[in-house]
């Protein structure tokens, strides 16, 4: 009896080291996109003065969330399984401001030499019945280990301020009802996505029409346009400063 005890005590650590091993390389793979965002983020603010990108959200999911999702869809239990067939245990969420920003973020990343497109899920061009808008992406990364590379899946959701709002509060909805959702309300919340979807529209033709405006008539950001295309760049104050 003891000896048996021992055993599967034994046999708990070696499972939990195994799946802490595991669940670290989606943590490093969370932290090569989060640092390729930002990247994208400073970059894009210095050259373009302005910030597509809102705020950055990020998860791994809970060991107890990975199993679950495995015994829902009737996966083998294993952790080459896992690996093959839930591919959000790492998630990131962009929130921007303008649709047009998500699909140029979408495709900055996409570009990028050492990321491969699993999966692009496009809920803006076609949102689902209840009215969820976003675009998803699953993106491969590489990850340099002491002895070995791991490709890594991470899910990235890209979605405006509108419909993170919208998809917050759908969630919220969904989980109150218990996952049964009076008609009223469900009718209510796809009245509001197309809300939302009017209201993106609107801020990007005004986000358009400002932006044409700076280009035409202000003489200072033309300045700074042909000061970038001469490539006579130099580093802010702020940049240097750290050194
Ligand atoms: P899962 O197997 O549940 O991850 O779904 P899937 O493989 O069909 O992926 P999909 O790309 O449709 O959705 C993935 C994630 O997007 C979900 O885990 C949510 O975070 C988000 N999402 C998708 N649909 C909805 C929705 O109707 N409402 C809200 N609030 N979020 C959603
Ligand atoms: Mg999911």
């Amino acid at each position: 009896m003891e000896e048996k005890r021992e055993l599967s005590l034994k046999h708990m650590r070696i499972l939990k080291t195994e799946l802490t091993r595991f669940l670290m390389t989606y943590k490093f793979g969370l932290d090569e996109l989060n640092t390729k965002i930002d990247i994208l983020k400073q970059e894009f603010q210095y050259v373009h003065d302005y910030n597509p990108i809102e705020h950055v959200k990020s998860r791994i999911k809970t060991p107890e969330s990975i199993l679950k999702k495995i015994y829902r869809k009737g996966y083998e239990l294993s952790l080459p399984s896992i690996k093959e067939n839930i591919q959000d245990i790492a998630g990131i969420r962009i929130v921007c401001s303008f649709v047009s920003d998500i699909y140029k973020l979408s495709e900055m990343l996409q570009n990028q030499k050492d990321i491969k497109t699993i999966k692009c899920k496009d809920y803006i061009k076609n949102p689902k019945p209840n009215g969820y808008q976003s675009l998803h992406l699953i993106l491969q990364v590489p990850v340099f280990m002491s002895d070995r590379v791991e490709d890594i899946c991470v899910e990235v959701q890209i979605r405006t301020i509108g419909m993170d709002f919208w998809a917050s509060l759908e969630h919220k909805i969904y989980y109150k009802y218990n996952k049964e959702v009076p008609k009223h309300l469900t009718d209510e919340l796809r009245e509001a996505a197309i809300s939302v979807a009017q209201l993106d529209k609107k801020m990007e033709n005004i986000n358009k029409a400002v932006n044409s405006f700076k280009e035409a008539d202000n003489p200072e950001y033309e300045l700074q346009e042909i000061f970038i295309d001469d490539k006579s760049f130099y580093l802010p104050d702020e940049f240097l400063r750290v050194w």
